[in-house]
């Protein structure tokens, strides 16, 4: 705003900059009866026009149109894998009651001499040796999602949020995501190991045009990569995890083939990524990924991609701007993304009070893919057909490949859908 002196021109001001404010105000939508027309592209007609009638025709030709789809208009194209060293930093033997041995690995992501460590907090079962493993980003930092009081503070950039100040964390913040969002003890009992890493160690979550994190050390690679296809931030985060995957296949006590990859929100979107792209995580798990993950995009439901490409930026490629209030013309949607995990086993979950992402459009998603997933021979969602009516909350659709659920509650990650995972994961994991 210009200064103005006088206290009626003042107040002028004060109204056309609040009525402007007003306007670009974005008002999501929730009402089904109000959703734009739409048509899915289709995920089993190839670029030609030719039906994908069987596995052997999805592996071979409409697959990799697909994934070229989402590399060069949603999330970029990441760069080939890189050369990876890791350090021992800590280790605690007798971590979670005694359950479990705790260590600290910092794994550094090498292109020529230039590197990005991340430091993976990875728990395994004491009583056992190469076991199957969640793994997933965190938010906030490893500290935060247990309250032993000795895992190392990352140093990097984090959100200012309650208790975080000056994007540094901080002691305070140490134990704050333990409990329903990482059930550490249980995850153990069940024999599963945990792998965790805070998501800011890869790329930190701001835009800034790419100048920190592990992008610029693949500048010269992407030199060649035209501007709009270059990878966002989502594609950084899921290329660390799959890094990740390259030092789990070399830790004994892990079993690397038996990976499923978990995320949160943003993270969710980010695990969807990881599991489209790396066929080495056998179970991908979407916890209220919504806009820009599970969600259909065309359906325009809470957040649009227009408003994730406001607000967000970095997220996606520059081509992704293309869509915005123009989500028809985009050569795919988000069932196909989860068609890309296919014949994998893939988990959707949403919540009541997370309208924002979509529940119902989430749900679609699944059902949408379930054909990619048929024809692959695995059960799909489960039954003979698949689900035509939206699941009530608690009543998860779990006995095929592809699963989904709506819990009762808000946008987070709760015990119940927890014991979902670890029993989706005891099918199809374990
Ligand atoms: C915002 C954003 C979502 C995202 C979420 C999160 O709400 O609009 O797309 O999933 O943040 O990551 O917490």
């Amino acid at each position: 705003m210009k200064s103005v002196t006088n206290p009626i021109g003042l107040l002028i001001a004060l109204l056309i900059h609040a009525n402007a404010t007003a306007q670009n105000r974005f008002v999501p939508n929730y009402d089904e009866s109000a959703i734009p027309a739409y048509e899915l592209p289709s995920a089993l007609i190839t670029n030609e026009g030719a039906a994908v009638t069987t596995g052997a025709m999805w592996e071979e030709s409409r697959r990799p149109e697909v994934l070229e789809f989402f590399e060069s208009e949603v999330y970029g194209r990441s760069p080939a894998g890189c050369e990876i060293q890791h350090q021992i930093v800590s280790e605690t033997r007798d971590a979670i009651n005694g359950k479990a041995i705790r260590r600290e690995v910092d794994v550094t992501m090498f292109t020529g001499s230039r590197g990005t460590t991340m430091r993976l907090l990875i728990y395994t079962p004491r009583s056992s040796s190469n076991v199957p493993v969640f793994i997933g980003l965190n938010f906030q930092g490893n500290h935060t999602i247990d309250t032993a009081n000795d895992i190392s503070i990352t140093k990097n950039w984090i959100r200012n949020r309650g208790e975080i100040k000056n994007n540094q964390a901080t002691e305070s913040t140490r134990g704050t995501a333990a409990g329903a969002r990482w059930p550490i003890e249980t995850i153990i009992d069940r024999g599963y190991g945990l792998v965790t890493i805070y998501y800011g160690d890869i790329d930190p979550d701001f835009e800034d045009g790419f100048q920190n994190g592990i992008h610029p050390q693949f500048d010269q690679q992407m030199a060649s990569v035209p501007q709009g296809e270059r990878w966002g931030s989502i594609a950084a985060w899921a290329y660390g995890l799959s890094r990740a995957v390259d030092y789990l296949e070399q830790d004994d006590a892990i079993d690397a083939t038996r990976v499923a990859v978990i995320g949160h929100s943003r993270l969710g979107k980010t695990s969807l990524w990881a599991g489209a792209t790396d066929p080495r995580f056998k179970l991908v798990i979407s916890n209220n990924s919504g806009c820009g993950g599970a969600a259909l995009s065309r359906r325009a439901v809470g957040e649009t991609v227009e408003r994730i490409n406001t607000s967000f930026p970095h997220w996606f490629c520059d081509n992704h701007l293309k869509y915005n209030k123009n989500e028809n013309a985009c050569p795919v949607d988000q069932h196909m993304l989860l068609g890309l995990i296919a014949p994998r086993a893939v988990y959707v979950a949403s919540a009541t009070g997370d309208r924002w992402a979509d529940p119902r459009g989430e749900f679609l998603s699944c059902v949408h893919a379930d054909p990619i997933y048929r024809l692959l021979g695995t059960s799909g969602m489960g039954g003979s057909t698949p689900p035509v009516e939206f699941p009530t909350a608690e009543s998860p659709v779990n006995s095929g490949r592809v699963g989904y659920h709506l819990r009762t509650g808000k946008h987070d990650v709760t015990d119940y859908d927890w014991a979902q995972y670890l029993d989706f994961a005891d099918r199809h994991v374990k």
